[in-house]
Formats: C-alpha cells, structure tokens, sequence
C-alpha cells in the first residue's frame, strides 16, 4: 500500500519483544531447543490466540517464552523484529522485555540482555533504526523480586535506557513498586515508564506518574474515566503509548470503531499508536495506523499528528526529533501537496514545545 502512513517515518514506543515471537519462530526454536509445547504447529498455536481478557493473553504468551533459551534465540528474535520494523517505516524503537518470564525458567539475565543487545547493535548501520531497550517488571511478582531483578541486571545498565512495568494490571498496584522504581531512576540513571489504566483503574495512572516518576504511561486510555487527569495530561503533554489492536483483541473496546483514540488526539493528548505484543493482536505498527485510520475515520492530519508524537514522545535527543519531524513535513507535503495543512483543517501544534 502507498497510503500517508506507510511513507512517513515512525517510532515505535510500546512493543514487547517477547510479543514479537511469530507462530512459526515459536516452532522452529522449540525444535533446536528441544523445548516440548501444547502445540504441534504454527496453526495450531495461532488457533490458540482467541483472547478474552489480558491475563488469558498473558497465560498463552509466557507459555510460548518458554522457547527461548539461548543468547541466540534473543539475537535472532530482535533482528528478525528489525528487519521487519523496517519494512514498516519504523526508524526508532524502544523495545520491552521481560528478563523475570526468563529467569524463572533458569535463563540468566546476560543471556537475555546481550542476545538482544547484539542485535540492537548493528540495527542502525543495517536496518536505519536506532534502538533502546526497556526492562520490564513483571506486576504481578513483588516489588522485592524486581528489585533482585534491577541488582542483577547492574552490569548490563549500559545496554538499557529505562525501566518499565507490565504484565496483569488488575489488582497490582504501580504503588508496591516505589523502591525499584526510584532506584532505577536516582542510582542507575534510567528513564522510567509503565503500564497503567489497560483494564486497571484511572488510579493507577496518577500512581505512575506521582509514586513511580513514569514519564511515558503505556496504554492509558482509561484516563478518560477521570477529567482531572485528562487535564493534569494534557497540561504537561504526558505521553501515552496507544496500542488499538491489542486494546480490541483484549476486550478493552468492543471493537476499533469504540477507541478513545480521536478523542484523545481531540483533547490535545500527546498520543501515540503502537504495536504492544503484533505477533499475537493482528498487525505490526502500520497494521495499527490503518485499522484506526479506517475505523475512527482519522484525517491525513490526524496520521501525521501521531507520526510527530511518536517522536515527541521518545528518549532521543531534541535535534533527532526535529530532524524526524522535519521529514515528517516533507513527506505529508509530497504525499497531501503544499498547503496540506489548511486543506486538512489541521490541528497540528507548529511549536511541539522542545
Ligand atoms: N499488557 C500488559 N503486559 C504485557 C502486555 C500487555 O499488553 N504484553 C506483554 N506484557
Ligand atoms: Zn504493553
């Protein structure tokens, strides 16, 4: 397709790496790993993606992480999600991974972090993306095991540029994660992010940003539930990162048509579409970008709205985002013609404040 949003440049913010791992992957590396799965082939495990809520997701998802072993399992888990990134316009990621799902299963911490640092390393020269890693902590564990988790990733701190926190949302309160949290923060330097409002209350969102120091909240449509945090959000554009296929295929919305996303982009939230976990919730990025852009109706404006805050919203320097805008303009010019701007009644903010 030629459409705006497959020519434009994008950052993907909210992917887990983890939920990158294909049907067929999850076989071929059970296979030279020897691992033994509930599944004989890719379509059976596929068949097996009929969701209700987070946590039956979650249930299939860390299953399939059990074929994942070795450093090159992770290496080749991340170039195969690069190259494919790629293809999707993708020129800047940070990536989630989820070191506990491993270490349970007796992987060590450096397996994980150096398979998949290996591959992030060649990814600009090779696939035009520069790349972050985001490690996550699972919420429902203790606030303790994400601390011995945090200690033991000490000696790969360099490889990681923040912290995040995901997994079920129910009933595991950002507020037990305090320690870890500003530990990341004030000893290791580390941005943090979270999960907050999927299917959890619009509490958990002020408890990511007041208890945790959250600069980005991952999901957040449920803020909607609350006007004063609409308003805290919007006053101080706090990033949130939306991911509409997985909000649909997990029963957040009935379907894409009811997404809070047009609202959001209306109320002057800085709102970006993400991907969250494609190969399990129907598409990559742009698959995401097309289903709001027919389900909500977007304008082209709207498109290159969420290309900016993709970018607005990501740990890069200030000259990477205006030089990403800057192509941003010059694509929306080349694709909507000169003058776009006026013919789409935009909205867009000519002064993205950084
Ligand atoms: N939500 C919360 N935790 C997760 C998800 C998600 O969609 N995917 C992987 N971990
Ligand atoms: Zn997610």
């Amino acid at each position: 397709m030629n459409d705006l949003a497959s020519q434009l440049p994008w950052a993907e913010l909210h992917v887990h790496l983890e939920g990158t791992l294909e049907a067929p992957m999850v076989m071929d590396f059970a296979r030279r790993n020897h691992v033994s799965l509930p599944w004989t082939s890719p379509d059976e495990l596929t068949r097996a993606y009929r969701f209700t809520d987070l946590q039956d997701f979650l249930d299939l998802y860390y299953a399939a992480c059990a074929v994942l072993v070795t450093e090159r399992d992770f290496h080749d888990l991340t170039a195969a999600y690069l190259a494919r990134a790629k293809l999707g316009g993708v020129r800047h990621v940070e990536m989630f991974f989820d070191p506990e799902t491993h270490m349970q299963r007796g992987v060590d911490i450096g397996t994980v972090i150096t398979g998949i640092a290996s591959a992030c390393a060649g990814s600009e020269q090779r696939y035009g993306i520069t790349t972050q890693l985001i490690m996550c902590f699972l919420r429902d564990r203790t606030g303790a095991e994400a601390l011995t988790t945090l200690r033991s990733a000490k000696p790969f701190i360099p490889h990681l540029s923040g912290v995040g926190l995901d997994s079920a949302e129910r009933g595991n309160p950002p507020s037990r994660f305090v320690d870890v949290f500003r530990m990341a923060r004030e000893d290791f330097g580390l941005h943090a992010v979270a999960h907050a409002g999927e299917e959890g209350p619009s509490e958990y969102i002020w408890q990511a940003l007041n208890l945790l120091g959250a600069e980005r909240i991952d999901h957040g449509v449920r803020c909607v539930e609350d006007p004063q945090l609409v308003a805290h959000l919007v006053r101080h554009q706090i990033p949130l990162t939306v991911c509409p296929l997985s909000n649909v295929r997990l029963g957040v919305f009935p379907d894409i048509g009811a997404h809070v996303l047009d609202g959001l982009l209306k109320l002057g939230l800085q709102v970006s579409v993400h991907s969250d976990d494609p190969a399990y919730f129907g598409g990559y990025l742009l698959d995401n970008l097309r289903a709001v852009q027919q389900g909500l109706g977007l304008t082209n404006a709207q498109i290159v709205q969420l290309a900016r805050n993709s970018f607005t919203a990501a740990f890069i320097p200030a000259e990477r985002k205006i030089q990403h805008c800057n192509e941003i303009e010059v694509v929306a010019e080349r694709m909507l013609g000169t003058g776009w701007r006026q013919h789409a009644g935009s909205t867009t903010d000519s002064n993205p404040g950084w």
